[in-house]
């Protein structure tokens, strides 16, 4: 399976993800501005490998230093640089802050460099075992046969690997489950189209792409089995903030009493905020609405909005599968009882 980063030569190597399906190549950040640059234009994208990139970040900012007094200066701008490129994806914070604790753990240590890459890879590391156990949990709750609408990419490519909610269909097809995966093309940036198709194509997993208003005509007509997405941020009380159009496939799921869940390590959930409302929405520019694989479809002049993300509330989720287990309603307790730090 091909990689969404790589650490190589004192640089961090992203997958240009802009450039799916066309063409496979990376992007080499040597120093935390170029990181942050690729989160904010989507070179790397996909919430925890977000948080996975954002560590190599800090780990080039400690590399940067020619003492640890410079280090530990550039290690706290890169944080703070880091921590300004996509608001709601709760894990780039998760990861920084992780990072953040290590190195106030390790004030003047010579070592800091290699600390921080050490930790840098620990999360990428864990975060692929992490979407395994994902799969293993989420695999019980897809039917065989079963056609499994997905939304944007929460796949390998949005991850350090393997996926979440991909990862849940990769694993219920490993234990030979007839699965067929439906992607919503997730305008404007097409990430469904592009990139969960690429990704899909690649393993032998049989997808159809749709365009996103088809949804409802396809459950209508009981095309649909059940519904798998992943997750930017989890409020407290299981609202999800996921990509622009999950939210309308949770109301029609929930009409057409199709199951939806949502498919997301621990790390996304964010129990500082009570309720939905609280979760930061990524407003991105309206070029990318105004215009549709660089082509203009939006008259010059003519305003647009580009809200990168939705709200889904809790009350529309079957179910949240984390690697600790599957969460069901009501959410907060369930949240709670898994264990949350
Ligand atoms: O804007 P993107 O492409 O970063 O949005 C990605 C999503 O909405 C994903 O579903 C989410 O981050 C989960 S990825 C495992």
């Amino acid at each position: 399976m091909i990689s969404t980063l790589l650490w190589k030569d004192q640089a961090i190597y992203l997958l240009d993800q802009r450039l799916l399906p066309d063409q496979v190549s990376y992007v080499r950040c040597g120093a935390w501005e170029e990181v942050a640059e690729a989160i904010k234009g989507m070179v790397v994208r996909g919430a925890p490998a977000i948080g996975i990139a954002a560590a190599y970040g800090v780990a080039l900012a400690a590399r940067a230093g020619t003492n640890p007094r410079e280090a530990l200066v550039l290690v706290e701008q890169s944080i703070l640089g880091l921590g300004q490129t996509r608001p709601t994806a709760r894990n780039l914070f998760w990861a920084i802050e992780r990072m953040k604790k290590l190195v106030e753990s390790a004030p003047g240590n010579a070592l800091l460099p290699e600390l921080v890459l050490g930790e840098a890879e620990k999360i990428h590391a864990e975060d692929i075992a992490t979407n395994k156990m994902i799969g293993e949990h989420g695999q019980a709750v897809i039917p065989d046969p079963a056609r499994v609408l997905t939304h944007c990419n929460a796949g390998a490519l949005a991850t350090g690997g393997f996926g979440t909610a991909l990862g849940v269909i990769r694993a219920a097809g490993l234990r030979g489950k007839r699965i067929e995966v439906i992607a919503g093309e997730t305008r404007p940036l097409l990430q469904g189209a592009r990139i969960t198709a690429w990704e899909l194509k690649e393993d032998g997993i049989p997808v159809t792409v749709i365009p996103d208003t088809a949804v409802g005509f396809l459950m209508s007509r009981g095309e649909v089995d059940v519904v798998i997405v992943g997750a930017d941020r989890i409020a407290a009380n299981g609202d999800t903030a996921n990509k622009i159009g999950t939210y309308t496939i949770a109301v029609l799921a929930g009409h057409h009493r199709i199951p939806f869940y949502v498919a997301a390590p621990v790390s996304t959930i964010d129990i500082s905020l009570k309720t939905g409302e609280e979760i930061p929405i990524e407003e991105r520019g309206g070029e990318e609405v105004a215009l549709c694989s660089g082509v203009r479809v939006v008259p010059n002049g003519v305003p647009t909005r580009n809200p990168a993300f939705d709200v889904t509330p809790g009350k529309l989720i079957t179910a949240i599968v984390t690697e600790r287990g599957i969460i069901r309603s009501p959410f907060t307790e369930g949240i709670v009882n898994i264990g949350i730090a």
